[in-house]
């Protein structure tokens, strides 16, 4: 592994440390307490081009690497998660998704308008009785020849409303069990996709969730991506992906918390000095930092691997396991550094405890990560 940045991701991680100071911080509180859709934040992180980091140039992204994108999504994620997550889906679920697997119409007509931010895509894979267990799909898109008639629900979708292009897995031939699901890219305003009820959360409560319903879409042909039956090695696949972007947002979230607790624990005093100078506050300071620099090493270890072509699935569960646990631990002793102010909502360290909760959850349990590191080391 290489620690020596580059100048060029040393620039991306400031240009995005930069932002978040001085434009998500000032609304992110009043964006969680009103669950707002951060529009106006998101539309300038389009123009600063983060919300396609990765695509190559020629379909309209940055042409970045997978360690820059998680230099930008740490700096992003220390403020507002709910960005965060935005920018996760639609750079390592749709876009690189698309990239690395759709054809070139699917590339021209979706892709350079997804990788600019002009419009946001939506993965689409968990339903009301499939989450972990994502190979049981009860949605189902039954071939017509020329076109999918594409009947279901989905639930928990991350840009749900805001989403423009959704990459939606379905079943289409049952008997063949995970190899008969296809991907199919749905657009908004298809007849009979209905957006659904929006989910009111604990966390990340600035990005929209929502459950969507789709009766009798028709969806052409040429909108799935990859070969028949591709649809549920495409989620795994992106999915492998992702959960650096969602282990990036994890650390994030940890990093920002302690450095609000280090910070606050300088100012503070009891019983005559600074609560830093108590053995009971800098222990938790200790600790905080030791496993934030460790999630960050493995972040930075599973986007090298991916970088480099190397296989990366197992350092990207580690990487996503470890630094959600983390974010946890870390949010909780940060409320706890801060006693009674960080119960309360002008002290951030609240929010961040409760955004902390979903990167345990989403792209992934912990559990599954589990699962999923366990059959690598095994096979
Ligand atoms: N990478 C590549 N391929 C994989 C894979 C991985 N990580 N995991 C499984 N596969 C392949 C297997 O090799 C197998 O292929 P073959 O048919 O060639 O053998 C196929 O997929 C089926 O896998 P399994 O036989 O292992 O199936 P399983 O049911 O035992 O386990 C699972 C599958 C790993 C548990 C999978 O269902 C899973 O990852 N579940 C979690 C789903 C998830 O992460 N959901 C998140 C929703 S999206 C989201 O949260 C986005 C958001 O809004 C932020």
């Amino acid at each position: 592994m290489n620690f020596n940045f580059t100048e060029e991701q040393l620039a991306v991680k400031e240009a995005a440390r930069e932002f978040a100071q001085s434009e998500l911080l000032p609304g992110v509180i009043d964006r969680d307490n009103s669950q707002t859709f951060p529009k106006e934040e998101i539309k300038k992180m389009a123009d600063l081009g983060f919300l396609g980091m990765m695509v190559d140039p020629k379909y309209n992204g940055g042409g970045m690497d997978t360690v820059s994108y998680v230099l930008a999504m740490e700096e992003i994620s220390k403020v507002d998660a709910s960005c965060a997550v935005v920018m996760s889906v639609n750079n390592s679920l749709v876009c690189w998704g698309l990239e690395k697997y759709g054809t070139e119409d699917q590339k021209e007509k979706y892709l350079k308008r997804l990788a600019t931010g002009e419009i946001l895509g939506a993965f689409c894979l968990s339903e009301p009785e499939a989450g972990s267990d994502a190979t049981s799909q009860h949605t189902t898109a039954e071939d017509k020849g020329d076109h999918y008639l594409l009947n279901g629900t989905k639930n928990w979708i991350t840009n749900g409303n805001s989403a423009s292009i959704y990459l939606v897995m379905a079943q289409t031939n049952p008997e063949k069990r995970h190899n008969g699901i296809n991907c199919l890219i749905v657009e908004r305003g298809m007849e009979g996709f209905v957006v659904g009820k929006k989910e009111d959360k604990l966390g990340i409560r600035g990005s929209d969730t929502h459950s969507l319903m789709f009766t009798d879409v028709k969806v052409p042909k040429e909108n799935r991506i990859g070969e028949d039956g591709f649809g549920f090695k495409f989620a795994m696949q992106v999915l492998n992906g992702g959960r650096i972007g969602i282990a990036s947002q994890a650390l994030g979230i940890a990093s920002g918390a302690y450095e609000l607790a280090l910070k606050y624990s300088k100012e503070r005093k009891a019983f005559g000095k600074e609560i830093s100078q108590h053995q009971g506050i800098s222990f938790k300071l200790a600790d905080m930092a030791t496993n934030i620099d460790a999630a960050r090493l493995l972040c930075i270890q599973a986007a090298q691997l991916k970088d480099q072509g190397k296989g990366f699935v197992k350092a990207a569960a580690m990487a996503k396991l470890f630094a959600s646990k983390t974010a946890m631990d870390t949010t909780i002793e940060a409320v706890q550094v801060h006693g009674g102010y960080g119960f309360v909502k002008e002290f951030h360290v609240e929010r961040m405890m409760r955004d902390a909760k979903i990167t345990q959850i989403y792209e992934g349990t912990s559990e599954i990560q589990k699962l999923v590191i366990a059959r690598e080391l095994l096979k």
